[in-house]
């Protein structure tokens, strides 16, 4: 593993409790940081203490309420210096005819929604402060149309647009927006297939295009890079982590 200099730092992480998030918390506090890790799961949170009891700060709660995103802000205080947006839900993989509004809007709450009202709340103390580093974790889904069902794939080009947005607007304040989009990885979200019509048509594809699944950890080191000094002149950037799909 290599090491990133995080001492003194704080750092937000959500969707700690699991997979991408879990071993992004892991490794920032390995590297020295003041980790606020949130997740729904207060028995994944529970776990994740138990580990690494210093430096910790566990927000136990549903990220769409706003009440989750005031307790995060408070815990991390006046100088938070990265924000890692890695909460998210897969859809079952429908297509367009067969989406439920409660899927859609359910997809879109937590993967887009909660991302855009955690960065718009801890870009206050970051624009005080000048500097400041986000990285939200996108998806190949995000990259093509046969990842994932509708939802889900509409929902990780919109955290393209919104890294893309908020790295524009932001960077002239010191402020860095980058995403990660991995390929398949080994964690507990669950893709199950809700459409024969998809099935039929994205199994057969993935058969010929999957990579290898990568661990949790080989995402957290592109996301822990992002967020560190290393990637000072890195903003904007959609950052395939999945082992060559992309290129496809
Ligand atoms: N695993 C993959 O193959 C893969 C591929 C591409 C993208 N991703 C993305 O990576 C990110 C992390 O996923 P993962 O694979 O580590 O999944 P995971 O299910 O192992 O972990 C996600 C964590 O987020 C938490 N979470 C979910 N909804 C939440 C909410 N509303 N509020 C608070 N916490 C919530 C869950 O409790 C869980 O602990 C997601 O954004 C996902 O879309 C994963």
């Amino acid at each position: 593993m290599t090491h990133t200099d995080f001492g003194g730092r704080t750092v937000i992480v959500t969707g700690a409790g699991s997979g991408i998030g879990r071993a992004t918390a892991e490794r920032l506090l390995a590297d020295g940081a003041h980790v606020v890790a949130v997740d729904v799961s207060h028995e994944r949170l529970d776990d994740l203490a138990a580990s690494h009891a210093s430096s910790l700060s566990c927000i136990a709660g549903d990220l769409v309420d706003d009440d989750t995103i005031a307790r995060a802000l408070t815990a991390a205080g006046d100088d938070i210096d990265g924000l890692a947006n890695v909460a998210g839900i897969m859809d079952g993989f429908e297509p367009t005819a067969e989406i439920a509004d409660a899927t859609w809007e359910r997809v879109f709450a937590v993967n887009v929604t909660s991302m855009m009202r955690l960065t718009r709340a801890v870009l206050g103390p970051m624009l005080r402060r000048g500097s400041g580093s986000i990285v939200n974790v996108g998806s190949e889904a995000g990259l093509r149309g046969s990842a994932a069902g509708t939802p889900y794939t509409t929902s990780k080009h919109a955290v393209n647009g919104f890294t893309l947005s908020t790295a524009f607007f932001y960077g002239p304040k010191g402020i860095r927006c980058n995403a990660v989009a991995p390929g398949p990885v080994a964690t507990n979200i669950e893709a199950p297939f809700h459409s024969e019509w998809a099935a039929a048509r994205v199994g057969p594809l993935m058969q010929v295009a999957l990579p290898p699944t990568a661990r949790p950890e080989q995402l957290a080191a592109a996301i822990v890079f992002l967020l560190s000094d290393e990637a000072s002149n890195v903003s904007g950037a959609i950052l395939p982590v999945d082992g060559g799909w992309a290129a496809i």
